[in-house]
C-alpha cells in the first residue's frame, strides 16, 4: 500500500489544468453502451474507478480500446445482461449500468452496490423510475432483476427526502431515451454531470427537452447511433484546488474551468473573503493577508453547495478567525475526516448532521488515515499548512477520483510524495497506537 508524505511548505503558486469530470465520465461511459456503433469519448481522466467502470463494460461484452491520453473507444454490438457482484462492489457508480441495459436487452441483472463510508446509499429510487416506466423489478439474492419486455414512457417523480439522485437521475433518462413513449421526468438531479451525459444521448439521436432544469421530457426512439464527446471538466477537481491555494494563501490559476459550473461554492468562499478573479474559462485565486471570515454552509443538491466539497471546505475552515456551521443535507454522517483533522490540532464538533468548526488552529502534522475520496483530500489539504510531516495512509481512496493528484500539486509548490507505507517511521505508528 501506499501513502503520501505531505510537509507545509507555504504559499502554493502557478497554474493547475483541470482534467475530465469522473461523475460526468462514468454515466457517459455507462451509456455508451445505448448503441451497437463506436463511440468515441475525449478528456476521460484516468482513474482507479474510470478502469473500473471500463472492466464492467467488456465484463456485458464491450469492446474498449484506449486510443490516446484521455480518448477511449467504446463499441457494444453484442451484450449481456448482468453485473456480477465481483466487479459492482469495487464502485457504486456501477448501478449506472441498469438504465443502459434495461434499454438494450429489455431485461438486467445487477448486483446491488454494497455500503458504503460516507452513509448509507440507497437505490429506492432508482427502482421506483424503472417501475413507473412499466418495468417489473426484483431484489433477489443481493441483485436487481428487471424485466422491461413492456417498457413504455410514463411519469417519474424522483424526489427523495434529500433532494433527487443523480446516479437515479441518470438509469432513468438512459432507460427513457429508447422507451416507446414519453416520459415526464420531475425532480431530475441537475448537476453539471447530468447536464454533460444528456448532451451526449442527444449527440447520439435522443430527444431530450429541459436539459438542465429538473423537468426532463423524452420521447423515446427506436435506435440511437454513435458520436464523439469530450466530457465536461472536473467542477469538484478545481474546487479541492481552490481549496489548497486558500489553504497556503497562495497565488493558483485554475485552468479550463467555467466559473458558472461552482456558483454556490465561489460565494461562500467569496463570502469568507477569498480573492478570486474570473476568466471564461479560468479562476484566479489571490493571497490575501489577514484572515478568512467564518462562512455557514448546507450541502445541497445542485446548484446549492455540493457534498464533495464539504470535507476540503472543513480543512480550510480551521484557519479562519471565529466559527463555521457545516451542515449536510445529502450524506448526514459524511464527516469520517472529522477525527483524523482533529488529530492534527483542528476544533470540530460534530452536532448531529452539522460540524462546527471553530478557527484559529495550529494544525501540525501526524500519521492520518484517509477514509473516502474527499475526506483523503481535505487531508491533504490540511497537511499543507500544517507544521511538520503528515503521513496520509489508504490513499487508494483519493486515487479513486483525481488525476495525478500529487504531481499537479508538486508543480505548484505542494511538499508531497507517493510513498510505499513502510517508508512511514515505525516510531510514529508505534506512537498513535
Ligand atoms: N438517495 C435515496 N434513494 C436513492 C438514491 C439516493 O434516498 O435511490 C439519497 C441518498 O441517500 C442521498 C441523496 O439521495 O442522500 C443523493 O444521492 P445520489 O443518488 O444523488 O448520489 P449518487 O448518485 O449515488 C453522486 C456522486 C457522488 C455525490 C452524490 C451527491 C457519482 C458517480 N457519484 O452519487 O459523488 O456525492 O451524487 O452529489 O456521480 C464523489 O465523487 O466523491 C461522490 C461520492
Amino acid at each position: 500500500m501506499e501513502v503520501f508524505k505531505v510537509t507545509g511548505n507555504g504559499a502554493l503558486s502557478g497554474k493547475v489544468h483541470i482534467g475530465g469530470a469522473k461523475n460526468a465520465a462514468l454515466p457517459i461511459l455507462a451509456a455508451s453502451l445505448l448503441t451497437e456503433q463506436a463511440v468515441e469519448l475525449h478528456n476521460v481522466p484516468d482513474l482507479s474507478d474510470i478502469r473500473s467502470m471500463v472492466a464492467i463494460l467488456q465484463h456485458v461484452g464491450a469492446q474498449v480500446d484506449k486510443i490516446g491520453d484521455g480518448h477511449w473507444r467504446i463499441q457494444a454490438k453484442n451484450l449481456s445482461h448482468s453485473a456480477p457482484y465481483d466487479l459492482v462492489r469495487r464502485m457504486r457508480a456501477s448501478v449506472c449500468l441498469l438504465g443502459p441495459l434495461v434499454a438494450r436487452k429489455r431485461r438486467a441483472e445487477v448486483s446491488i452496490p454494497g455500503g458504503c463510508v460516507i452513509g448509507p446509499r440507497p437505490v429506492d429510487l432508482h427502482i421506483k423510475g424503472l417501475k413507473k416506466l412499466n418495468c417489473q423489478v426484483e431484489i433477489s439474492n443481493g441483485y436487481i432483476h428487471v424485466d422491461a419486455q413492456a417498457m413504455r414512457g410514463g411519469r417519474v417523480f424522483l424526489g427523495g427526502r434529500n433532494g433527487s439522485t443523480v446516479t437515479g437521475t441518470a438509469n432513468i433518462v438512459m432507460a427513457a431515451v429508447l422507451a416507446p413513449g414519453t416520459t415526464l421526468l420531475e425532480c431530475a438531479a441537475c448537476e453539471p454531470e447530468i447536464v454533460d451525459l444528456c448532451h451526449f444521448l442527444v449527440k447520439m439521436g435522443a430527444k431530450i427537452e429541459g436539459i438542465g432544469s429538473p423537468e426532463l421530457t423524452i420521447t423515446g426512439v427506436e435506435r440511437l447511433h454513435g458520436c464523439d464527446h469530450s466530457i465536461i471538466a472536473d467542477r469538484i477537481e478545481a474546487g479541492t484546488f481552490i481549496i489548497a491555494a486558500a489553504m497556503t494563501r497562495g497565488n493558483v490559476r485554475i485552468e479550463g474551468i467555467a466559473p458558472r459550473l461552482l456558483g454556490a461554492f465561489l460565494d461562500k468562499l467569496e463570502e469568507a473573503g477569498l480573492p478570486l478573479e474570473y476568466g471564461a474559462k479560468s479562476i484566479q485565486v489571490k493571497a490575501y493577508t489577514g484572515s478568512l471570515k467564518p462562512v455557514d454552509v448546507i450541502t445541497l443538491p445542485h446548484p446549492g453547495y455540493p457534498t464533495d466539497l464539504q470535507a476540503q471546505l472543513c480543512a480550510l475552515m480551521t484557519q479562519t478567525e471565529g466559527i463555521s456551521i457545516l451542515t449536510e443535507r445529502i450524506y448526514p454522517n459524511r464527516f469520517m475526516h472529522v477525527p483524523e483533522l482533529q488529530r492534527m490540532g483542528a476544533s470540530i464538533s460534530i452536532e448531529g448532521p452539522s460540524a462546527i468548526i471553530k478557527g484559529s488552529s495550529s494544525l501540525s502534522g501526524a500519521p492520518v488515515m484517509a477514509s473516502d475520496l474527499r475526506a483523503s483530500a481535505a487531508l491533504v489539504i490540511a497537511a499543507l499548512a500544517a507544521e511538520g510531516t503528515t503521513w496520509i495512509q489508504r490513499i487508494y481512496h483519493l486515487d479513486r477520483g483525481y488525476e495525478r493528484f500529487e504531481s499537479k500539486l508538486a508543480a505548484i509548490g505542494g511538499r508531497i510524495e507517493r510513498l510505499p507505507a513502510s517508508a512511514i517511521p515505525a516510531e510514529l505508528l508505534h506512537d498513535a497506537q
